[in-house]
């Protein structure tokens, strides 16, 4: 057999009447009628009808009768053109058919948990648990392609630019993501473990030392966080750094890549440079840091206009210093009170008190000027609604954000057909974490607005950073930043973190005595390539660009994995198991 050469069932066409053809696939369908027997052949490329005629080959036809779905056949005949009425306009290969001489079953298969065929796709959990059934569906095959092509675009385009690809360990040390880390006990080093890399950081901030200047990788990168439908614990970056640059090498190499993908991809022209908008402005106006552009509907703040105002709920935020932000929603008017409640169910989601608005609730409370005010400030038509949140800063940020996203879903107001790419630029340097304290946005190496430092310790969270997050239609899609390369600045930054010294050498002492021997100013991104990819293929699940990937428990249906391992390893390693707590029932 050597049907590797041979030609693809979904490649044949009208231009291959008379020609012999041998074919090797799966059955996809098979068709008894008046006594021939049609069959549905595919493999990666398509489909195409193969008949079986008694009269022509009676062996080849006897055969065909015992064929099921999904066995493995290799066909020989003859292309032929469909009879006139007959012909398939949905099928690439609708034109032709192949007049089956000869057929050989290669294997057998058992009858698959899902058609393969169906439009629409099975239950997740299948899909995993077959995964392999799951991906030969036409629709996975396509998305494998995309993701093909994305990465051969990559490299092409940063060979041009003459990036280095460089591949870094997997073995490695704790890196400064904030998330938690996947560790590997050591054999050798008994109580000692490696931490496999969130991201290749500090790698190639070294290979920037090393002088390798313009630095790219697509990279493996484990983290093991809470997942979502845009997040893996196992996922791909494009990683870049390069030497010398400031943001706008970063931005310029990036957005040209973006446009070559999506032009290459999706056939799309995208506008360029890609608008800026700065952290401050993104979370104001659309009350997120991954803001999607693809409806209006700002958020204003309206404190100002509050500010000696008596409603109650106001005054007690204001005075407490939080803040009032307001959203008018377009028509809104004729919103029903269970929908009003879902909204305000939204607010609470976000650990807020609820919502106002008005009319209809809280302008009996509000002098008339300041109703005006604030229609002013949200852009309120006649019969639209104007939604208030009162709270601290961030909480009222993300309670509007929320409500902006749900509101522009309910009233159809997302122009699905737009790719709205923004670069959200400068970033903050320093954030809350979730206990209240001060920590980094990126990460302890970017570098901070200079001038900015004056003012760290009384305004530390006003601090700004030459860091940038690239977004489109509300993913993030990339981040990254320039980095600190002078000794004291790093220095200061850890001190102001309260990031004990023995404790930083210790985690990034071999970075900080790199620095010493001559490092050039640098900086880089890396960019999410599953959600590129998600965004390039339609889809909104990572999991379906990505082959074999985890659930949302984070294990591997089909492998069976994580699994408990045999004692004798556990030994080797000088580990032990503690007994498990109980389980809650
Ligand atoms: P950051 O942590 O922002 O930056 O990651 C960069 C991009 O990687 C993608 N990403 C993920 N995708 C899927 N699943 C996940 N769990 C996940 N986590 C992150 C996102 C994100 O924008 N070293 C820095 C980059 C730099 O500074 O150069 C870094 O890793 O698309």
């Amino acid at each position: 057999m050597s049907g590797y050469g041979a030609i693809k069932c979904g490649e044949l066409r009208a231009e291959h009447v008379g020609k012999e053809v041998d074919l090797y696939g799966w059955v996809a369908r098979r068709r008894d009628h008046g006594g021939l027997i049609f069959i549905d052949l595919r493999d990666r490329w398509g489909v195409v009808q193969v008949v079986f005629n008694p009269a022509d080959a009676p062996e080849a036809a006897a055969q065909a009768g015992e064929l099921r779905g999904e066995y493995v056949v290799r066909v020989s005949g003859a292309v032929k053109r469909r009879l006139p009425g007959n012909e398939n306009a949905k099928l690439p290969t609708g034109e032709v058919e192949v007049q089956a001489a000869e057929l050989e079953v290669l294997t057998t298969s058992r009858t698959p948990p899902f058609p393969i065929e169906g439009e629409a796709a099975p239950e997740e959990s299948i899909r995993l648990r077959y995964r392999y059934l799951d991906l030969r569906r036409a629709e996975m095959l396509r998305i494998l392609a995309v993701r093909h092509r994305v990465n051969k675009i990559i490299h092409g385009y940063l060979d041009e630019q003459q990036f280095l690809e460089v591949e870094t360990p997997m073995l490695m040390k704790s890196t400064p993501e904030g998330a938690r880390d996947f560790l590997v006990p050591s054999r050798l080093h008994q109580g000692s473990f490696y931490a496999l890399p969130q991201s290749p950081q500090t790698l190639k901030q070294l290979l920037m030392v090393a002088g390798v200047q313009r630095y790219y990788q697509i990279a493996r990168c484990l983290r093991d966080e809470a997942l979502r439908a845009d997040r893996q614990p196992e996922f791909t970056q494009l990683d870049i750094e390069m030497s010398f640059n400031d943001e706008e090498d970063v931005f310029e190499l990036t957005e040209g890549l973006i446009a070559r993908l999506w032009k290459e991809v999706v056939g799309v022209e995208l506008e360029r440079p890609f608008p800026r908008l700065s952290i401050r402005d993104s979370l104001l106006k659309y009350g997120t840091d991954k803001p999607d552009l693809r409806y209006e509907l700002e958020i204003a703040d309206v404190g100002d206009l509050l500010k000696d105002t008596e409603a109650r709920i106001f005054r007690q935020v204001l005075d407490g210093g939080g803040v009032v932000r307001a959203l008018a929603v377009p028509g809104g008017g004729d919103l029903t009170r269970r929908e009003l409640d879902e909204l305000v169910g939204l607010a609470k989601s976000a650990r807020g008190q609820g919502l106002a608005w008005f009319p209809g609730q809280i302008e009996k409370f509000l002098t008339a000027a300041e109703v005006e005010g604030i229609r002013a400030a949200t852009g309120a038509e006649e019969g639209d609604l104007v939604l208030l949140a009162a709270d601290r800063r961030r909480r009222a940020e993300t309670i509007m954000g929320l409500v902006r996203a749900e509101v522009a879903r309910r009233r159809n107001l997302v122009r699905t057909e737009e790719w709205r790419f923004a670069w959200v630029f400068p970033m903050y340097l320093f954030e809350e974490d979730d206990d209240g304290n001060l920590t980094y946005a990126h990460h302890p190496f970017t570098r901070p607005v200079e001038e900015d430092l004056a003012f760290v310790e009384e305004r530390p969270y006003d601090v700004r950073a030459h860091a940038y997050d690239l977004v489109c239609n509300g993913y993030e899609l990339g981040g990254g930043s320039l980095r600190i390369y002078d000794r004291e600045m790093q220095e200061r930054v850890f001190g102001i973190l309260g990031l004990p010294l023995e404790k930083v050498r210790e985690r990034f002492g071999f970075l900080l005595e790199a620095f010493e021997y001559g490092v050039p100013p640098h900086g880089g991104i890396a960019w999410g390539i599953d959600r590129v990819v998600m965004m390039l293929a339609g889809t909104d699940n990572i999991r379906d660009v990505i082959a074999f990937p985890k659930t949302q428990s984070m294990q591997d249906l089909m492998l069976g994995a994580p699994s408990p391992v045999d004692p004798v390893q556990l030994d080797e390693l000088g580990l032990a198991l503690k007994p498990r707590p109980p389980r809650v029932p």
